[in-house]
């Protein structure tokens, strides 16, 4: 078979890897792809929003799957593009994708259907929300309606900097139009807890727990990142949370879908918040996370292109999904500086120590070739996996393989998985 991944990230790189294990696959394509994934898949030069050019792509090389990593070509209708032209695809076409694309989507999604998340209300003027701001109790959550590269959440502690936040998001238009709409909610407290799993429109299969560690600094300080690591399974995510979520969240979710008219296909990731009132649902994603993925992947004794083939083919009832009874942790090498402003265009040095390193994986999210030399190329640089036979042990095996790699203005997070102390 011949497989196309669309997109750059670590999360693709993990999935490209994945891909390359299956006793199916003989070829893999990549767009754009980036150096690491440049080492096992041919990385052609189209970007991730260029339909018409990645379906001509398609069509010449006679690519059997292609596989979506990203959101914004999921929200935008990637799939029934693909699909129009008679081409195999993986993943949520647009009016299922809308779970993620649309926060006051999935907010009426669950409410009308009794899933559990957190109360709110929608606002598509800024002088409205203002209004509502004045009787709310604080802390309060304002999210953007679409999408904005996860920073379209903001928590406000007191009512002048949540008019702060509506002005930013609505009048300022700082995310464009993913501002238009805004949805007012309820602050939770709790463990967060990330849970992917496989659709094929009616069947929901889970996989393995794991936990993402947002902001920027030790101590989950300083701003919100794309994410600076992770760790699979979550020891808070527990036989009983399990049950709960299996029962109230994950298949009413999909039959939710169903019911309306927008039956889903490809992953769902659940952002949960476990709280002291039960699981709630904190957002919903239509793709794996990053760097969820480069945790959960590792850990998984499938073969990913059979999943992604049942997922489409409305057969996932037939697969048993399987995880190593291991763990793994995820450190995030970034360029200091990130998520504002960071040089790049370093070298990067010590990645051949990870080659034939069975259970260490180093994923490459902003790298690119330059004068045969592999330099940084953007704010999250590398994501250093390695496994080990519990989190404790993961942990101290990614953190010593952080230290092969070298790179001016290397920084990462020194606590990646360190909650883990307290379960
Ligand atoms: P989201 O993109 O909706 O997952 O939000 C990003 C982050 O903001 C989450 O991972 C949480 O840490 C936090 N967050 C979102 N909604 C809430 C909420 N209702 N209460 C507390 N924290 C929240
Ligand atoms: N790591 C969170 C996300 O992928 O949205």
């Amino acid at each position: 078979m011949k497989v196309l991944i669309v997109g750059s990230g670590g999360r693709e790189h993990a999935i490209a890897w994945k891909i390359s294990k299956s006793n199916k696959v003989d070829k893999i394509y990549c767009a754009p792809g980036n150096a690491g994934i440049a080492q096992i898949a041919e990385c052609v030069d189209i970007g991730a929003m260029e339909f018409d050019r990645l379906v001509a792509f398609a069509k010449e090389k006679e690519i059997d799957l292609t596989v979506v990593g990203m959101d914004d070509p999921l929200v935008g209708g990637i799939v029934d593009v693909f699909r129009e032209a008679g081409l195999r695809v993986f993943g949520p076409e647009k009016k299922a994708a809308i779970l993620e694309g649309s926060k006051a989507f999935s907010k009426d999604l669950m409410k009308k259907y009794h899933i559990p998340t957190a109360a709110y209300e929608t606002f598509h003027s800024a002088d409205e929300a203002m209004a509502y701001l004045k009787t709310a109790k604080y802390p309060i959550v304002l999210k953007a309606d679409g999408l904005a590269l996860g920073k379209g959440v903001l928590i406000c502690n007191t009512m002048e900097e949540a008019m702060e936040g509506v002005k930013t998001l609505m009048l300022d238009k700082q995310f464009g139009a993913a501002g238009n709409t805004i949805v007012i909610e309820e602050f939770m407290t709790g463990r967060e807890v990330s849970v992917l799993s496989f659709v094929d429109g009616k069947t929901i299969k889970i996989m393995t727990s794991a936990q993402d560690h947002k902001r920027a600094g030790d101590g989950d300080t300083g701003l919100n990142t794309g994410g600076m690591g992770t760790f699979s399974p979550s020891p808070f995510y527990t036989k009983v949370v399990d049950d709960y979520c299996q029962k109230y969240i994950y298949q009413p979710t999909v039959d939710a879908m169903r019911a309306e008219g927008r039956e889903f296909k490809g992953i769902i990731f659940f952002g949960l918040m476990i709280t002291q009132e039960g699981t709630k649902v904190l957002e919903y994603n239509a793709r794996f996370g990053d760097p969820e993925a480069q945790v959960v992947l590792p850990r998984m004794k499938n073969d990913i292109v059979e999943v992604f083939e049942a997922c489409v083919d409305g057969t996932l009832d037939t697969i048993d999904l399987e995880f190593e009874d291991n763990a793994a942790v995820c450190v995030v090498l970034a360029s200091d500086g990130y998520p504002v402003k960071y040089d790049k265009g370093f070298e990067i040095k010590g990645l051949d120590s990870f080659t034939e390193k069975e259970g260490y994986f180093v994923f490459h999210a902003g790298t690119k070739l330059s004068e045969g030399k592999i330099v940084t190329n953007g704010g999250r640089v590398l994501g250093v996996t390695a496994t080990g036979e519990d989190l404790k042990a993961a942990r101290a095996n990614a953190y010593e393989a952080t230290k092969w790699i070298e790179f001016d203005n290397k920084y990462m997070r020194n606590d990646i998985g360190k909650a883990i102390d307290e379960a």
